[in-house]
């Protein structure tokens, strides 16, 4: 019998590569999500619950409903900038939010999460790349909500036994192969991450993408940032969930390349990868940004064997291409619903999804010392 999984936060953008990730491992694949942010014909993979994780109910009702073995919660609010000028907003749903469901696992005996946290509870590094030893001292209230996260999971491991994984992410990006027919990709509203709205700059006759912040202390004066493909995020949290059902202990991990690529050098290689020129205009900084980070993901390497197939910023950036490009043919379409109804876990052609299993490109890139 497969084993069953619970994926809070299934319809947003790296929680729903990670459904994918889990079906195509053999994993049954339970996701609960509220649809505040994520997408309803982004639930190709397994079975869905609609619920709020403020909702002890809901969330009681569906950890009752089966045998979860493990759960994977990826559900919070993401953008730093908005952090700033909204923290309540973060504090409520990224961390209190999460305490619910942290009960609500002891409660119900599921023992092992793994948690969707981020390099922003760093800071400003100290040292770079930075490693996980590194002394956390969050610039924004984005950071500082994980942070308190992470406390709590390793308060609810000593009193209870619970096992987790904290997963820190660096800048996800990309999207499934547009070959896979996933129809997965990033589709955020109001969209401000850096490479789809360079992209779409770059597509958009008139465009123009605004750079926050040219004086910091890097080479060009951009902020630098290590850009990870979301497949191989998903792929890493497969092999961190299966680490410990197999009994290993919780662990805390940084996922990256190792490699950063500052604002300008992206928009040279939106350039490079479409063909088309991108207008660009120079703003202040953003608040809560950090000049730079980068990360050392070896101790992913050597816990989970894990090795990003994806690497090369050109492969990244060539993958959110193709995905805006569909993201257009839709809209002209208008087939989100069509799309939403086909069968789970098989695209339009009735061929099941499968999990990109591609070599990665050359890493002739620059390594951040
Ligand atoms: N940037 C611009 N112009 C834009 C958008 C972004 O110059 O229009 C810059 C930002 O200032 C930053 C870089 O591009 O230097 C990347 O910005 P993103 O908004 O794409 O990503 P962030 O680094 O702010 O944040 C993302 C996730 C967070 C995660 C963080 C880790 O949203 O959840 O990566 O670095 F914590």
């Amino acid at each position: 019998m497969k084993k069953q999984i619970l994926v809070v936060g299934g319809a947003g953008y790296i929680g729903s590569h990670a459904a994918m990730a889990l079906d195509a491992a053999g994993y049954d694949v339970l996701v609960f999500d509220n649809l505040s942010t994520g997408h309803a014909d982004f639930l190709r993979f397994g079975r869905f619950e609609n619920g709020d994780l403020a909702d002890r109910a809901a969330l009681d009702r569906v950890l009752e409903s089966g045998d979860i073995r493990a759960i994977m919660h990826f559900a919070a609010f993401i953008n730093v900038g908005e952090s700033v000028s909204n923290p309540g907003k973060y504090y409520r749903n990224n961390l209190a939010s999460t305490l619910n469901l942290l009960e609500a696992a002891r409660d119900h005996g599921v023992g092992n999460i793994i948690f969707s946290s981020t390099c922003a509870t760093y800071g400003t590094p100290q040292s770079l790349p930075l490693r996980e030893d590194h002394p956390q001292h969050p610039i924004n209230p984005y950071g500082r909500a994980k942070l308190a996260v992470e406390w709590m999971l390793r308060d609810f491991s000593s009193a209870y036994g619970l096992r987790c994984c904290i997963m820190r992410y660096f800048n996800a990006a990309g999207a499934a192969p547009a070959s896979l027919g996933a129809r997965i990709g990033e589709r955020h509203d109001p969209e401000t991450h850096l490479i789809p709205l360079v992209l779409r700059a770059a597509m958009h006759p008139g465009g123009k993408v605004g750079i926050f912040g040219t004086d910091y202390p890097t080479e060009d004066g951009t902020c630098i940032r290590d850009y990870i493909h979301v497949c191989d995020l998903a792929e890493a949290h497969v092999l961190a969930m299966e680490r410990m059902l197999a009994g290993e202990p919780g662990t805390a991990l940084n996922l990256g390349n190792g490699l950063g690529y500052s604002v300008r050098e992206v928009v040279e290689c939106v350039q490079e990868v479409t063909g088309l020129p991108v207008r660009v205009e120079y703003n202040p900084r953003r608040p809560g940004d950090a000049g730079i980070l980068v990360g050392d993901a070896s101790r992913a390497a050597s816990e989970l064997g894990w090795r990003p197939k994806f690497a090369d910023l050109k492969t990244i950036v060539g993958s959110a291409y193709d995905w805006e490009k569909q993201l257009e043919h839709f809209k002209v379409e208008n087939t989100y619903g069509r799309a939403g109804a086909e069968k789970c876990g098989e695209n339009s052609e009735g061929k099941k999804h499968g999990f990109p299993r591609a070599a990665s490109g050359p890493r002739n890139d620059r390594k951040l010392s």
